[in-house]
C-alpha cells in the first residue's frame, strides 16, 4: 500500500471553479481576489487581508512594509522553514535564531535572551498548526516595542485563546502552498488591523503603483499612476483566488478531517513504548498541518531507520525541518547546536507521518501497525 506524505484535496466543482475563473476579464487582482480577500478578513475578525503571491512574500512585505531593514535584526525559531528567515534576510535585516521548546514552538525564554539594542521584530512561527503562547510573546514584544509578525503559514484555521492566529501581532502571513490546510497551489495572505500597513502592503505588492489597474481603469486616465518607491509583483491571480474561495468555504470540513485522523493516530500510538505524541495533551487547539511523533531512545529503533523502514513499505514520512542553524549559510556565523539544544533534540527525534483529509483508516492502520512491528524488534 502507498501511502503519501500529503495529498491535495481539490474537489470536481473546484476543478470547475477553476476554469470557470479563466473567463475573469483581468485574470490577476480583480474581484475574486477582492473577495477572497474580504472573506479571510471576516474569518480571522482582521481589518485587512491582502492576497500575495506566496507566504515568503507575505513574510517579506509584512516586514518591508513595518519598516525593517538593514541594521535592524529580527528574532525568528531555529527550527522552521528556510522561508521564515529567508524573508528577513531579503528584508536587509539580519535573522537573530532562538530555541524553541518542546511544543516546537518558539521559546519565549530565549526570545528574551536574544533581544539586543537593534532587535525590531519578532516572527513567532505557529508550528504545525499549533499556536505559540502568544500572550508571553506579546507582553515580551510590549516590554520592548518590537513588532510581532505571525507566521502563520501553517495554522489557518487555528486559534489562540479564541482568536485567529495572525491577529496578535502587527501582522498575520498565511500560505497556501499544496500541502497546507487550504491551498491556492501557489498564494499567500497578509492580515492586519493597520490601515498603514495595508496601503504600504497593496502598493509594494503592485511594483510600487499607487493604483491598480482596475482602479486606473476607472479613470479617463488609466496610465496616470505615480510610485514613490520600488515595489514587487507579488500580486495573486483569479485563478488561484477563485480556488482559494472555494477551499475557504471548506475549511471546517478539511480541518476536521485532519483533526479526525489525528485523534485515530493518537488513540491507536498512543501508549507505543518509545514513541512520543508531540503535543498529545494539545490535541483541541491544534489543527495538524503536520502529525508529529518523537522516537525515543527506547523505541529501539532509531529515527532514520524508522523513516527507512517505512519508506521500503510505501509510506512517506519527513522530518520537519532540518534547524536554521545547521545550513551553510548559517554556520558561517559561528552558530553550535548547543545553542539550541531543544531544536536540536526535536530534531533528533522527529518524524511527521501521513497526514492529509483524505487519508483513509486503513492507510492509518498500515502506518500504525507498521510502527508497531518495528518496535518489536521485526525490521526485515
Ligand atoms: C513556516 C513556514 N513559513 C513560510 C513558508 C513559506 O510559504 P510559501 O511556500 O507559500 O512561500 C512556509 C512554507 O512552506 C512555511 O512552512
Amino acid at each position: 500500500m502507498e501511502v503519501p506524505l500529503s495529498k491535495p484535496w481539490i474537489t470536481d466543482l473546484e476543478r470547475k471553479t477553476i476554469l470557470a475563473s479563466l473567463n475573469t476579464p483581468n485574470l490577476t487582482d480583480g474581484p475574486k481576489l477582492r473577495k477572497f480577500e474580504s472573506i479571510v478578513a471576516k474569518k480571522t475578525k482582521s481589518h485587512h487581508a491582502l492576497g500575495v503571491s506566496n507566504g515568503t512574500s507575505a513574510l517579506h512585505l509584512s516586514l518591508v512594509g513595518l519598516g525593517i531593514g538593514h541594521n535592524d535584526e529580527v528574532i525568528t525559531p531555529d527550527m522552521t522553514f528556510i522561508a521564515t528567515v529567508n524573508a528577513v534576510i531579503l528584508s536587509g535585516a539580519t535573522p537573530v535564531l532562538a530555541d524553541i521548546d518542546e511544543s516546537l514552538n518558539i521559546s519565549a525564554e530565549s526570545i528574551g535572551k536574544k533581544i539586543t539594542r537593534k532587535t525590531k521584530a519578532i516572527i513567532p512561527v505557529h508550528f504545525a498548526g499549533l499556536a505559540c503562547n502568544m500572550n508571553k510573546i506579546m507582553s515580551i514584544a510590549k516590554k520592548n516595542k518590537l513588532h510581532v509578525i505571525e507566521d502563520s503559514a501553517h495554522a489557518f484555521g487555528a486559534y489562540y485563546k479564541k482568536k485567529h492566529v495572525g491577529t496578535f501581532g502587527d501582522a498575520g502571513c498565511f500560505s497556501f502552498y499544496p500541502t497546507k490546510n487550504i491551498t491556492t497551489i501557489e498564494g499567500g495572505m497578509i492580515i492586519t488591523d493597520s490601515q498603514k500597513l495595508a496601503a504600504r502592503v497593496m502598493t509594494l505588492r503592485n511594483h510600487g503603483l499607487n493604483r491598480n489597474l482596475i482602479q486606473r481603469n476607472k479613470t479617463t486616465k488609466p496610465w496616470d499612476y505615480d510610485t514613490i518607491e520600488p515595489g514587487y509583483n507579488y500580486r495573486l491571480d483569479e485563478v488561484r483566488s477563485a480556488l482559494g474561495l472555494a477551499q475557504l468555504s471548506r475549511l471546517d470540513e478539511i480541518s476536521s478531517k485532519r483533526i479526525q485522523a489525528a485523534k485515530y493516530y493518537n488513540s491507536k500510538l498512543n501508549g507505543i513504548k518509545g514513541i512520543e505524541i508531540v503535543n498529545y495533551e494539545k490535541v483541541k487547539e491544534h489543527v495538524y498541518h503536520l502529525y508529529i511523533i518523537r522516537i525515543k531512545e527506547d523505541f529501539g529503533v532509531s529515527r532514520n531507520k524508522v523513516h527507512q523502514m517505512l519508506f521500503k513499505k510505501g509510506i512517506r514520512t519527513t522530518v520537519h525541518y532540518k534547524p536554521i542553524h545547521m545550513f551553510s549559510n548559517f554556520k558561517k556565523n559561528g552558530l553550535k547546536d548547543s545553542d539550541f539544544p531543544v531544536s536540536v533534540k526535536m530534531y533528533n527525534e522527529c518524524l511527521t507521518l501521513p497526514l492529509f483529509p483524505t487519508i483513509t483508516r486503513k492507510q492509518q492502520d498500515f502506518v500504525v501497525n507498521n510502527i508497531r512491528k518495528l518496535s518489536s524488534g521485526n525490521i526485515s
